[in-house]
């Protein structure tokens, strides 16, 4: 077996990670952390450390580590037949089945699903049958889409456009001239403090239609929005948001994508964010808790009305000139068949929506008091914690401070994996969902703890 040094200095020679600061690392300024292995709510790594993992990975191990049961389904799929293509109504029992198993979970007005392998791709899917249709429609101006400042949706070109933080755009050329962005709907950072959360709905609204008019309708085809802010701070969206927002959109014939790729499958304790929050969408996008990130799959589900535009457009232009290799990989098929089983078999969804909102009040009990403590929020199974030099007057602290990455390390090294969200010092957690209220005490503690020691 090769040592710790050995594999630690490969590491630093030949691998080109993602999200990190490729300098430090390679230099060997930064800590890395060799993962070995994972059971429940918990990691191993191969210096002996065994940590919580109050993120399920990238909010994505839904069900927790070491299922044997998707670990089979995987092996078995493997076994019989590892790969064939989803072209030209090719098929296998498992991608067949899952693709029965997501339209029965989805809101009703729900058509097909379209599978990818990750979140990023499968946006990106989106956006092009979005053009399709409304080239189909005979409408080819209407093209741009709106998406919301600290939305994320990928990090491809066009979905790293969608993404509305500035890390994911700067020195990359980005955003793509297609993608215009709108207000967060982030209550706690409002500009006007005057404004109670009923007043901030209309003015994110009135945001929307300013930038509808300035652009004009014709030339705006889609809205795309994760029914709660994820990576851009966990934030829930205020009361009456979504129900406000979608009137606008329908007023113009602009058409929905709910990026479901952290809500979906239960994370909200509900089967859909959309569901959850009466969202109606065009287009659903999925990925991370299809899988439980057993195996990369990903998926676009379309409703009805695009559906049939769809059909429409290769009666009369022939097949659909779009697919990826992978599309529909048995191995993800096989992995998404037994996770979802899972999910409904141990209760999951249920458990999300309950120990998500002991987590949520207990968090809020133990830090909401806290000076330095701006808000507590959350839903379901996600939660943040958000810092602030001064509370009262929400002002927040120099990046420079990097105030959130160093309470997360305090964690780390007090053995729960929490994340310091990518703008702002917001601490974010995302536990899988078999996650205990035993578990969930010991994360308030070690949140409290580090955050004590960080800032007193
Ligand atoms: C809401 C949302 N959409 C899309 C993506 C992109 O998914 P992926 O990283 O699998 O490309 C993510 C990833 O975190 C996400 O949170």
């Amino acid at each position: 077996m090769l040592s710790n040094d050995q594999l630690d200095r490969w590491d630093r020679e030949n691998f080109f990670h993602p999200s990190t600061h490729l300098a430090q690392h390679a230099r060997g300024e930064s800590p890395n952390r060799i993962v070995t292995g994972g059971s429940g709510v918990y990691i191993e790594d191969r210096d002996g450390n065994r940590l919580l993992d109050a993120f399920a990975g990238l909010y994505c191990v839904n069900v927790g580590y070491g299922r044997p049961e998707i670990a089979e389904a995987i092996a078995n799929q493997a076994k019989e037949l590892a790969y064939y293509h989803a072209y030209v109504g090719h098929g296998t029992e498992a991608s067949i089945t899952l693709a029965k198993m997501v339209l029965d979970r989805a809101p009703k007005n729900m058509s097909k699903v379209y599978f990818g392998l990750g979140g990023s791709d499968a946006n990106e899917t989106n956006i092009k049958l979005i053009w399709y249709y409304n080239n189909i429609l005979g409408r080819p101006e209407k093209k741009k889409i709106i998406s919301r400042w600290r939305g994320y949706h990928g990090s491809g070109l066009m979905t790293g456009s969608l993404t509305g933080l500035a890390a994911f755009h700067n020195k990359f050329d980005l955003p793509l001239a297609q993608v215009i962005h709108t207000e967060a709907p982030y209550y706690l950072r409002r500009k006007n403090k005057a404004l109670s959360e009923a007043q901030f709905v209309e003015h994110c609204v009135a945001e929307l239609e300013a930038l509808i008019e300035r652009e004009g309708a014709d030339t705006i085809a889609a809205f795309i929005g994760e029914p709660i802010l994820g990576t851009g701070g966990i934030v829930p969206p205020p009361a009456g948001y979504w129900d406000a927002i979608q009137k606008v959109l329908k007023k113009h014939d602009i058409l929905l994508v709910a990026d479901e790729v952290v809500t979906g499958f239960g994370r909200l304790g509900s089967m859909f964010g959309s569901l959850h929050y009466g969202i109606e969408p065009d287009i659903i996008t999925i990925a991370k808790g299809l899988t439980s990130a057993y195996a990369p799959l990903s998926g676009s589900i379309v409703s009805e009305k695009v559906w049939k535009v769809l059909e429409d457009g290769t009666d009369e232009f022939g097949p659909i000139g779009h697919g990826w290799t992978y599309s529909a990989h048995p191995l993800g098929a096989a992995a998404g068949v037994a996770n979802l089983n899972l999910i409904d078999q141990l209760g999951l969804v249920e458990n999300a929506g309950k120990t998500g909102a002991y987590l949520n009040k207990t968090m809020a009990a133990a830090l909401g008091d806290h000076p330095h403590v701006a808000e507590v929020r959350g839903e379901g199974m996600l939660c943040a914690v958000e810092l602030a030099k001064d509370k009262e007057a929400t002002e927040f602290f120099d990046v420079s401070e990097k105030v959130g990455p160093r309470i997360s390390a305090e964690m780390a090294k007090n053995g729960v994996i929490a994340r310091a969200m990518p703008q702002g010092d917001i601490i974010g957690f995302a536990p899988p969902f078999c996650l205990t209220e035993a578990e969930a005490d010991i994360v308030v503690e070690k949140t409290v703890d580090a955050v004590k020691s960080v800032l007193g």
